[in-house]
């Protein structure tokens, strides 16, 4: 099968090419760069003669989206453009997978569940609602949404994400505050990316429709999480001190409870690996 990989250059396109996803990068597809037809006809051509296509690309500086001077780009990556590759990629009869987040969410369900793929969406910042918005157009085109959460690739890979600043900061001898209000479960990214890779190579599974993939367990709080990563490598996980999320105030307001329901998921292509295990592979302990 011939699979394209949309944000190549990002944590979870990355470990698609790794999978052996062909790589479209910013290069060949800037979903900024011009009107919505240039982006068509450029996709139409890119994805020509591709069995399916995962799009992971998206604006994901989540406060940066609410600055006004990103509006533009930010609903034309996050918004506009996964409809029309979805589209691109139906014409050319390849499948679309799209890459969403917990970030459609906010408040929590009653009895503290975890959000159904059916639920209803309520986004509390422009991230969330541009990714929305670009869940509609996917849908519409008939592709495949997975929604997933607190996706991070550690120590090894290019980049930051929060094991990895929670790890160098155990190293350091730095004792963080964080956030112990916010619930969910981590999401490792080559284990995402081997979920996607599976999905998509089945054609059963990959349907029109919502998925929910994190790595499964129970849900935690960030403080929890950075607690794990201290606690693993060797430190002592009280160093870390809990705070509230008003205490941290950041320019997006977070979603407070962002555990996905895995349960179809689990039933279509099988149970995620448990985010604990991702985390001692990812951090090698
Ligand atoms: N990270 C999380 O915690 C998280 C949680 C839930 C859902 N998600 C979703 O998961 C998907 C993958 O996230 P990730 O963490 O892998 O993202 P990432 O590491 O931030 O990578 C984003 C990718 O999108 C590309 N991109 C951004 N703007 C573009 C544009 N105008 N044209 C073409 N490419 C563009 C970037 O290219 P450049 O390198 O050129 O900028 C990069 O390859 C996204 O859809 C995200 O919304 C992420």
């Amino acid at each position: 099968m011939r699979i394209i990989a949309t944000g190549a250059t990002g944590q979870v396109g990355r470990e698609l090419v790794a999978l052996g996803a062909e790589p479209l990068t910013r290069r060949e597809l800037d979903l900024t760069g011009g009107s919505r037809d240039t982006v068509m006809t450029a996709a139409r051509r890119l994805f020509d003669g591709a069995d399916a296509v995962i799009h992971t690309a998206a604006f994901t500086a989540v406060d940066a989206a609410e600055d006004p001077s990103n509006a533009a780009e930010v609903t034309a990556v996050n918004a506009v453009a996964p409809g029309l590759l979805a589209r691109a990629a139906r014409e050319v009869g390849a499948r679309f997978l799209h890459v969403s987040t917990d970030y459609v969410f906010s408040g929590r369900p009653a009895g503290d569940r975890p959000w159904r793929v059916d639920d209803p969406v309520r986004p509390v910042n422009v991230y969330g609602a541009t990714k929305e918005q670009g869940e509609r157009g996917v849908l519409d085109a008939g592709g495949t949404v997975v929604r997933t959460s607190w996706v991070w690739s550690g120590p090894a890979a290019p980049g930051k994400d929060f094991v990895t600043t929670m790890a160098e900061l155990a190293g350091r001898g730095v004792d963080p505050q964080v956030v112990d209000d916010q619930t969910g479960r981590p999401t490792y990214a080559p284990d995402l990316a081997a979920g996607l890779w599976d999905l998509v190579r089945r054609p059963d599974a990959a349907t029109p429709g919502i998925l929910n993939y994190t790595n499964s367990g129970e849900p935690v709080t960030w403080c929890g999480l950075a607690r794990a990563v201290f606690a693993g490598l060797g430190h002592d996980p009280e160093r870390v001190r809990p705070c509230t999320t008003a205490e941290y105030p950041t320019p997006a307001p977070r979603p407070e409870w962002s555990v996905l329901d895995l349960a179809p998921w689990t039933a279509a292509v099988g149970r995620p690996p448990e985010w604990r295990d991702a985390l001692a592979r990812g951090l090698r302990w």
